[in-house]
C-alpha cells in the first residue's frame, strides 16, 4: 500500500530542498515512489507547461500576459479558500455566540485577504510595461475570451454578497463554472453570515432577512461605540472595510490599465470596455460598514 509509505513532512520549506533533506524522515511521492522533491511537491513541470501563447509566431509579450492572468487566478483561488473559512467562522458565531476564537480567526484570515489584494492591485504595473501597439499585435487572437469569464472573480463577488444573476450568461459555455456560481448564488454570503453573527451577539435587533439596511448600519455603529466590549469585532469590521477598499482599488487600477492599453475600444467580451467598467466602480460588498461612519455620534467631551 503506497499510502502507508507516506510520512509527515517537517520544516517549512517543501521537502527540505535547502540541502538538509536527510534531517527529515522524508516523504515518498506516491506518484513516482521517489522521495518528494521541490518540483514534485509543487508540480513545477506541470505548472510550467500551462503557458500556451495563441499568437504565431508567439509574440514576446504574450507570455507575460498569460502569466499575469494565471497569477491572478491563483490569488483568487487563495482568496476564495480564506473567505470561505471566514464565512464558516461567522456561521459558527451565528450558531453559538460564545466563540471568541472564531472572531480572532476571521480577523487573522481577513488580514491575509487584504495583503493578497494589495499585491493584486500592485501587479497591474507589470502589464503596463507592455506597449499598446504590442498588445494589439496579438489581441485579435484572444477573442472572444474575456475577463467576464473569470469564474473565480465572480465567485468572490457572489461570496462577498454582490450577487448579480445576469452575469451568469458569460459562463453558458462552462457548465462547471456555471454550477459553482449558481451554488454561490444560493448559499448565504459572507455579508449574510456576518450580520447573522451580529444578531446572535445581540447587536442587530431584527434577524437578518427582516433587518433593513439602516438597522444593519446602526448595528455596526453600535459596535464602534462600544469599543471596550467589542474590540475584536471592530477589528474584523476594519479588515472588511479594508478588503472592500482594496477591491475598489483593483477595479480602478484595472480600468486605468484598460484605458492605457486599449483606450476606449470595446472589450473582447462584448461590453463597451472602459465605459462599462466605470459603472462597477461604486460596487461595495459591505455598504453598511461605510454607512455606519456617517451615523457615528461624537463621544461625550
Ligand atoms: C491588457 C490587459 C487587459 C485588458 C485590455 C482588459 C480589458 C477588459 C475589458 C474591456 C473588460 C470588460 C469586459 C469585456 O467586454 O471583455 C474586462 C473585464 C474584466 N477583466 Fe480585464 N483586461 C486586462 C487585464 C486583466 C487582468 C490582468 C485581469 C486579472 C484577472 C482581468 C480581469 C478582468 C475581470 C475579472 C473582468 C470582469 C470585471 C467585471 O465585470 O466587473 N483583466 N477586462
Amino acid at each position: 500500500m503506497k499510502d502507508e509509505k507516506k510520512q509527515t513532512m517537517s520544516g517549512g520549506c517543501p521537502a527540505g530542498t535547502h540541502g538538509h533533506g536527510e534531517a527529515y524522515g522524508g516523504t515518498i511521492d506516491t506518484k513516482t515512489d521517489a522521495l518528494l522533491t521541490y518540483a514534485s511537491y509543487l508540480q513545477v513541470p506541470e505548472l510550467l507547461r500551462l503557458q500556451k501563447p495563441q499568437s504565431q509566431p508567439p509574440h514576446h509579450d504574450e507570455m507575460m500576459f498569460i502569466i499575469i492572468h494565471q497569477t491572478y487566478e491563483l490569488w483568487f483561488k487563495e482568496l476564495l479558500h480564506d473567505l470561505d473559512a471566514v464565512t464558516a467562522a461567522f456561521r459558527h458565531v451565528a450558531e453559538s455566540a460564545a466563540k471568541r476564537d472564531e472572531i480572532y480567526e476571521a480577523a487573522r484570515l481577513l488580514r491575509r485577504c487584504t495583503e493578497i489584494m494589495r499585491v493584486a492591485v500592485s501587479q497591474f504595473t507589470i502589464l503596463e510595461t507592455m506597449l499598446p501597439s504590442h498588445f494589439l499585435a496579438f489581441r485579435g487572437k484572444l477573442e472572444p475570451a474575456s475577463g467576464f469569464q473569470s469564474e473565480q472573480f465572480r465567485e468572490i463577488e457572489f461570496l462577498c454578497g454582490l450577487k448579480d444573476e445576469k452575469l451568469l450568461r458569460h459562463h453558458d459555455a462552462a457548465p462547471e463554472a456555471m454550477a459553482a456560481l449558481q451554488r454561490r448564488l444560493r448559499e448565504p454570503s459572507l455579508h449574510d453570515v456576518f450580520f447573522d453573527a451580529l444578531h446572535t451577539v445581540g447587536k442587530l435587533k431584527a434577524a437578518r432577512p427582516k433587518a433593513t439596511d439602516e438597522e444593519r448600519a446602526l448595528a455596526v455603529r453600535d459596535l464602534y461605540m462600544d469599543e471596550q466590549h467589542f474590540r475584536d469585532w471592530i477589528d474584523v469590521c476594519e479588515r472588511l472595510v479594508e478588503f472592500d477598499e482594496l477591491v475598489m482599488s483593483w477595479r480602478l487600477r484595472h480600468i486605468q490599465l484598460v484605458e492605457r492599453t486599449i483606450g476606449m475600444r470595446s472589450g473582447t467580451g462584448g461590453s463597451a470596455g472602459s465605459s462599462y467598467l466605470r459603472t462597477t466602480l461604486d460596487k461595495k460588498f459591505f455598504p453598511e460598514l461605510w454607512e455606519a461612519r456617517t451615523m457615528l455620534e461624537q463621544p461625550p467631551q
